[in-house]
């Protein structure tokens, strides 16, 4: 059984320019009391940043990063924390981030020179010296991650804090990745527990389109339900009739615009369901809950729907 989990703080990490502080004053407008590393860092050492790191060299550098962000991180509660891009690469940094839900911020090296060449930082003076860093930071970042999130977008951090934010009342080990489409943007939550913890992404009425042995085995999981349609399991129900038949019975069950529908199931389920909601009263919200690997790594993500035509298989869809 997963433990469900109240995590203390939001620990934003990635390398220099990836949008940390972007982040962090996100996380401020939604309440949280946002610390930046780097700043109680230079307010201990009295002087700039810059400037120690340049006349004691990086490891007195890094030793003093760790007397600050350790205990920081050992005592932080309900507040969002920045840390300065190579504070990872320090091991009681790393376990001191064990109790928190920490966000990597990713970037490529084209997009972090961009935002950081001319700044003081003395890791960005040469490009090849920065650039090399990346791939050595990279899979701490990656090890260290319960959710990630693409920084190309500067806005992105703030349309996730939502959901972010979340992640700190949600069982341990549970992971967060952006979806984005040209059609829409959503977080995919993945983990064990989600749903007995109380997680829901949406607001309003809930109704389901299952098959019936996923519905045996985990519609009782959804609850409260407004109401569920079944259908048989298969390809063969990925049709135009039985998208009819469907929304026939949503139609009879009252379903209206303002609630949404969960597709629970695999990938003929996510299809169908999707397709269904992205139709019935011109198109309502959908929720994916799949239950298979392929439906997980697949059929759910980016947004595609559709039933298949005697012609061929997904020949009518909706993104
Ligand atoms: C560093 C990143 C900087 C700052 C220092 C060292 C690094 O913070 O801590 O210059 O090693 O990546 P930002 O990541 O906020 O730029």
């Amino acid at each position: 059984m997963a433990r469900v989990g109240r995590k203390p703080a939001l620990v934003f990490i990635g390398f220099m320019g990836a949008g940390k502080s972007t982040a962090l004053a996100a996380a401020r407008q939604a309440g949280l009391r946002a610390v930046e590393t780097d700043e109680l860092i230079e307010r201990g050492l009295g002087e700039p940043l810059a400037a120690f790191f340049e006349r004691e060299g990086e490891s007195e550098f890094r030793r003093r990063e760790a007397g600050v962000v350790v205990p920081l991180l050992e005592r932080a509660e309900d507040e969002a924390i920045a840390l300065g891009g190579g504070s990872v690469l320090n091991e009681a940094v790393r376990e001191a981030l064990a109790r928190h839900v920490v966000v990597w911020l990713q970037v490529d090296a084209d997009e972090a020179w961009r935002r950081v060449e001319g700044s003081d930082r003395p890791l960005a003076r040469d490009r090849a010296a920065f650039e090399a860093l990346l791939p050595v930071r990279e899979p701490l970042y990656e090890q260290l991650a319960d959710a990630v999130l693409p920084s190309r977008d500067r806005g992105l951090a703030g349309r996730a804090m939502p959901a972010l934010v979340e992640l700190l009342r949600l069982p341990s080990g549970t992971r967060l990745v952006w979806a984005s489409s040209a059609s829409g943007e959503y977080p995919i939550l993945v983990g064990e527990g989600l749903l007995e913890a109380g997680y829901w992404p949406l607001e309003g009425r809930r109704f389901c389109v299952t098959d019936t042995t996923v519905a045996r085995l985990y519609a009782q999981r959804l609850e409260p339900l407004a109401g569920m349609v079944e259908v048989e399991p298969g390809e063969q129900a990925k049709t135009l009739a039985e998208a009819e038949r469907v929304m026939r019975e949503l139609a009879g069950l009252g379903m209206t615009r303002t609630d949404h529908l969960a597709a629970l199931g695999g990938g003929v389920v996510g299809d169908l369901g999707g397709f269904c909601a992205a139709t019935y009263q011109r198109g309502v919200p959908a929720v994916q809950v799949p239950t298979t690997l392929v439906a997980q790594v697949d059929a759910a993500i980016g947004g595609k729907t559709g039933v298949d035509l005697p012609e061929a298989k997904n020949y009518v869809g909706a993104y």
